[in-house]
């Protein structure tokens, strides 16, 4: 594996057995390079096995067949305990609907994941502000979820995914509830975070979004075409 990769899936597939022997092939035979740095896109239509890829790149779901190398470990034979370990680490995730802690100011939903880490309250204050103004939110600082927009409750979300400073985002339709403006400024936002070397993998069945990419592939039936 050259170096500058730092994830890659080889004759990755997936299967699910869909009722009572109705076999579907989520992901079938797929290869892909994530390079340090790089904005890699997957594009396709709903159901075509986009979620199903990213969930096993990311190590929250398994494969049937194939392998993910991880700076030349395979990540698919990891067990839990240290699938979690490197996702704390090294992983930041954007969905769709990504729930946030009601409870939490938009600030404070930005600090928790650093919470249980061993770093400085000043520096975690520093890092969630200025996340905040980098999402444009600065003013909701102190609000609760509840009193946020959709679109805001997700930049809020993306700020939080971002604050661990993760070597990779994995990102499931990032922009989904999102207006187009919105939308354009957070795939800004996720392509400026490459020129600090983070990888970013979006999946989307947003063709429009392909002009971020530094990569970009289409996805149909499991397969890339
Ligand atoms: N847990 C599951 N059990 C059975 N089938 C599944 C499961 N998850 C996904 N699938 C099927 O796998 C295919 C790909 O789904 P998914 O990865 O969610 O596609 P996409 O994200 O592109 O919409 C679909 O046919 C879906 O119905
Ligand atoms: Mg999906």
């Amino acid at each position: 594996m050259s170096n500058n990769v730092l994830i890659e899936a080889k004759n990755l597939s997936k299967e699910y057995i869909r009722g009572k022997k109705e076999v579907v092939m989520a992901v079938n035979d797929v290869d892909l390079q994530i390079p340090k740095g790089k904005l890699v896109m997957v594009t396709g239509p709903s159901g075509s096995g986009k979620s199903t890829l990213l969930n096993i790149l990311s190590g929250l779901d398994k494969p049937s067949e194939g392998k993910v190398l991880y700076e030349d470990e395979n990540i698919a034979e990891w067990d839990e305990e240290k699938l979690a370990t490197f996702r704390r680490g090294n992983v930041g995730f954007i969905f769709q609907n990504w729930e946030l802690i009601r409870i939490m100011t938009a600030l404070e939903n930005i600090e928790s994941p650093l919470y249980p880490l061993k770093i400085k309250s000043k520096e975690i204050r520093m890092r969630a502000i200025s996340l905040l103004k980098q999402v444009g939110l600065w003013d909701k600082a102190d609000n609760y979820p509840d009193e946020l927009s959709g679109g805001e409750q997700q930049r809020i979300g993306i700020a939080r995914a971002l604050v661990g400073k993760p070597r990779i985002i994995f990102a499931d339709e990032p922009t989904g509830n999102l207006d187009q403006d919105n939308a354009a400024s957070i795939m800004r936002l996720l392509k400026s975070f490459t020129k600090r070397d983070t990888s970013v993998l979006v999946v989307t069945h947003n063709e429009d979004l392909k002009r971020y990419a530094d990569t970009t592939h289409r996805m149909s039936s499991g397969r890339f075409v």
